[in-house]
């Protein structure tokens, strides 16, 4: 088959993690019979610089041309927040999220074996093992509800962000969670802040519905602050884990953490259409861009997640899996993660000995 990727690079070391998942794609491809062919897309401040604004006009158009999009990384201090939206990254990624469609977001969070070590938590968690699947609203709430700021009489400047759901926004990204549960571990862990919110009360309802038409299915609500905790204190017992976006946002970096290696995560957003869109969790790491010192693992495995959920290729995202595991079985390291003592490799090298293992 012929899988046609748009790539966006990005900022900071987003190109240097493009390129080596772009190996990795083509290793695969020789490997198991496909073409990919690609298509560079322009987004974020690097996009700012060449044309003014972080999300060119027909990026959408670009992306939907493609069968999936591959994103490195976007944003840096020069993009801050002191710019006008439309020079911001996070605007451009906001906004593709919103154009393609992609309400959800899948976040795994999963302890590699060979890493376990690097896990923060006491000896006794880690080894019970960590293997979750945050699933993050990704198009509605906070993010994309009513904003203002404006002069009032007696309490100086005033500000407000609108939180908003429909049934229909929370039914699409639950049944998504339920579906995957059924692939895993037949569990969901819906989080929400049902004793204060709105909101939440109208999300727990809605899962309330769907986890009796999922019956084999095992269902709880988990309030959001008691989720922030159970994180640490007991992350084994969580499979899948449904959340709107902002608590999704916030928890899935603490999630991430918790396994000790953000290096090593993956992403996947996706809606009912294609394009998907697969990226790193980590960010544009300004300050190591341009040196060989990123860890490319978190693109690559994103690229495995692109075989798995885009492109219905489980063998191929497996093979790209067991690669990276092997690699880190070896022992190999990039600086974000090497032990002490370890001397640690650099992106090129870790993206050439996981093609080495895919091509076997
Ligand atoms: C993420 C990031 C973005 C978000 C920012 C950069 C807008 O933190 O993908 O988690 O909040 O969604
Ligand atoms: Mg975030």
């Amino acid at each position: 088959m012929n899988y046609k990727i748009a790539l966006i690079r990005g900022d900071g070391i987003g190109p240097e993690v493009v390129g080596e998942a772009v190996k990795v794609l083509n290793a695969v491809g020789e490997k198991f019979g496909h073409t990919f062919t690609y298509e560079d897309v322009l987004l974020g401040g690097c996009a700012t610089d060449a044309v003014g604004k972080s999300y060119p006009d027909g990026t959408a158009e670009k992306c939907k041309a493609c069968d999936a999009v591959l994103l490195g990384a976007v944003g840096g201090p020069k993009w801050g927040s002191d710019k006008p939206a439309e020079q911001r990254p996070e605007t451009a990624l906001l906004a593709i999220r919103k154009d393609l469609g992609l309400y959800a977001n899948l976040r795994p969070a999963a302890l590699r074996p060979a890493m376990a070590d690097a896990c923060p938590l006491k000896k006794e968690t880690a080894e019970k093992g960590i293997d979750l699947m945050m699933v993050r609203e990704l198009t509605g709430g906070i993010y994309f509800g009513k904003r203002d700021k404006y002069e009032t009489e007696d309490r100086g400047l005033e500000a407000t962000d609108l939180m908003a759901y429909s049934e229909k926004e929370i039914e699409r990204i639950g049944r998504r969670a339920f579906e995957l549960a059924r692939l895993r571990r037949k569990k969901v862990s819906s989080v929400d802040k049902a004793n204060v919110l709105e909101t939440s009360r109208l999300w727990r309802s809605v899962m309330h519905r769907l986890a009796e038409e999922y019956s084999d299915v095992q269902y709880e609500d988990v309030l959001v602050d008691n989720c922030a905790m159970q994180l640490v204190r007991d992350p084994g017992q969580f499979d899948v884990v449904v959340t709107e976006n902002m608590f999704g946002d916030i928890l899935s970096d603490e999630a991430s953490m918790v396994t000790g290696s953000i290096g090593l995560l993956p992403s996947a957003s996706i809606g009912d259409t294609a394009p998907g869109l697969y990226e790193p969790i980590h960010g544009s790491a300004p300050d190591i861009a341009g040196q060989d010192k990123a860890n490319p693992i978190a693109t690559i495995l994103s690229v495995a997640m692109m075989f798995r959920y885009s492109f219905q290729l489980p063998a191929e995202a497996d093979a790209v899996e067991q690669a990276v595991d092997a690699v880190l079985a070896d022992g190999w390291r990039t600086a974000d993660i090497a032990e002490p003592g370890v001397t640690p490799i650099g992106t090129k090298q870790m993206g050439d000995l996981i093609c080495a293992k895919i091509k076997g």
